[in-house]
């Protein structure tokens, strides 16, 4: 076994893990903090059909990195995730590759509404997490941009006990700006046609279906004042509403076009910086439930492709507690507000049974992110100097060191 002596919780008390693995081994972890290991709500880990730009094998190693034991995957893969049959083989391909990785991370898979199959949604409750529906494009061709499917997906949904997660951007509403800016093609514009209006008016349509048909509702990457607005008057009106942010919309904003170009370009897009302050207020006010990494990596090649072929998201999982850490060096979150977001919500929200994983931090370690796990080789805070490091990650009673 390897017991892990003198660690710090979070509440501050001071515990030994036992560890009931195979190894004979004490770690003297004083001046190391436990958190409860990460769950990310939201990745885009690629398989199958796009292991180019990440697989389960670098996608584990990524997460693992980042103090994060459990991720739910988005369907938008190619074939996507849309029936039974793509589910149970996506699985196994997950389940070989994390095999070969030596990493058993806990994952869990979102179903893709498709207009085409809303049928299936009655045989899957039990292999998933929740129905992921594109209320626009994005990476991959899942949309549901019609009324009478998407009351269809509310209305299912609620009969078979599942929750719905929305990427919540009007479809109708992104085709008309775009028409309205076609001479003006450059990476900025993205977030002007993809402007504020684009979310809320879908955030408010998907509130008035759960309104009327009593749905869980989990609104995906919330990245403006206004979004935050609509929540907060559903969850103060009663309704099964929660919401998810990022850090790239928690920590960039329109500014990062300048140092990125393309790279920054991501669904939905980064705002002017106001917006920013309002997402932490949310969090504070408890608004905000969950941070999901909305790890979408793409190759370096794809993002210097020019507006309009370059495509979006950017990685995100292996700093997300590293950027939530510094924030806390800073005073613009308390540890609490951090576990609140990377777990306990979520294990709430989903109906998640209680684990021993955890993750021990240095708040006190200063490091500049040089590298990277994911197989796309780059990431938006590279370069940016952090405190507060993960530097042992446990998973299933393995101890996994990762300050490095
Ligand atoms: O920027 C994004 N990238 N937003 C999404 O909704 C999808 C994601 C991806 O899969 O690349
Ligand atoms: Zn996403």
């Amino acid at each position: 076994m390897t017991i892990i002596k003198d660690i710090k919780t979070y509440q501050g008390n001071t515990i030994d893990l036992v560890l009931a693995d195979n190894k004979d081994h004490i770690i003297q972890a004083d001046g190391l903090t436990a958190l409860p290991a990460v769950i990310d709500p939201h990745v885009h880990f690629r398989t199958p059909g796009m292991e180019y730009k990440e697989d389960w094998r670098t996608g584990a190693k990524a997460a693992i990195r980042g103090g994060c034991t459990t991720v739910f995957d988005m369907p938008n893969t190619k074939p996507p995730t849309i029936t039974q049959s793509l589910l149970d083989e996506k699985k196994a391909l997950i389940d070989r590759q994390l095999k070969e990785a030596g990493i058993p991370l806990r994952y869990k898979l979102f179903f893709g509404a498709d207009k085409g199959h809303l049928d299936e949604i009655a045989n899957i409750e039990k292999d998933c997490v929740g129905i992921k529906v594109f209320m626009g494009c994005s990476t991959g061709n899942l949309v549901i941009d019609d009324d009478e499917s998407l009351h269809a997906v509310f209305s299912l949904a609620a009969k078979h006990h599942m929750l719905v997660a929305v990427h919540a951007e009007d479809e109708h509403l992104i085709r008309e700006r775009k028409a309205n800016y076609q001479g003006e093609w450059n990476y900025p514009v993205h977030s002007v046609i993809r402007n504020i209006d684009v979310a809320a008016k879908a955030v408010e349509k998907a509130i008035a279906l759960t309104k009327r048909y009593g749905t869980r509702l989990y609104i995906l990457h919330v990245s403006s004042a206004e979004e935050v607005a609509l929540i907060k008057t559903a969850k103060q009106a009663g309704l099964p509403v929660f919401a998810e942010t990022t850090p790239h919309h928690l920590f960039f904003d329109t500014t990062l076009y300048d140092v990125l170009a393309g790279k920054a370009v991501v669904n939905p897009p980064l705002r002017d910086p106001r917006h920013r302050e309002h997402l932490f207020a949310a969090i504070h006010e408890k608004v905000i439930d969950t941070i999901g990494s909305d790890h979408a990596p793409h190759t370096p090649d794809e993002k210097a492709l020019p507006y309009g072929e370059c495509p979006s998201g950017m990685p995100g999982i292996e700093f997300m507690l590293p950027m939530l850490l510094n924030a806390c060096s800073r005073d613009l979150l308390n540890l609490d507000e951090v576990v609140a977001l990377t777990s306990a919500n979520a294990r709430h929200i989903f109906h998640m049974p209680p684990s021993d994983d955890w993750v021990l931090v240095n708040l006190g370690e200063t490091r500049t992110v040089e590298r990277t796990e994911s197989k796309c080789g780059w990431s938006p805070y590279m370069g940016l100097t952090l405190k507060g490091w993960p530097v042992y990650t446990i998973l299933k009673d393995t101890c996994y060191k990762v300050n490095n």
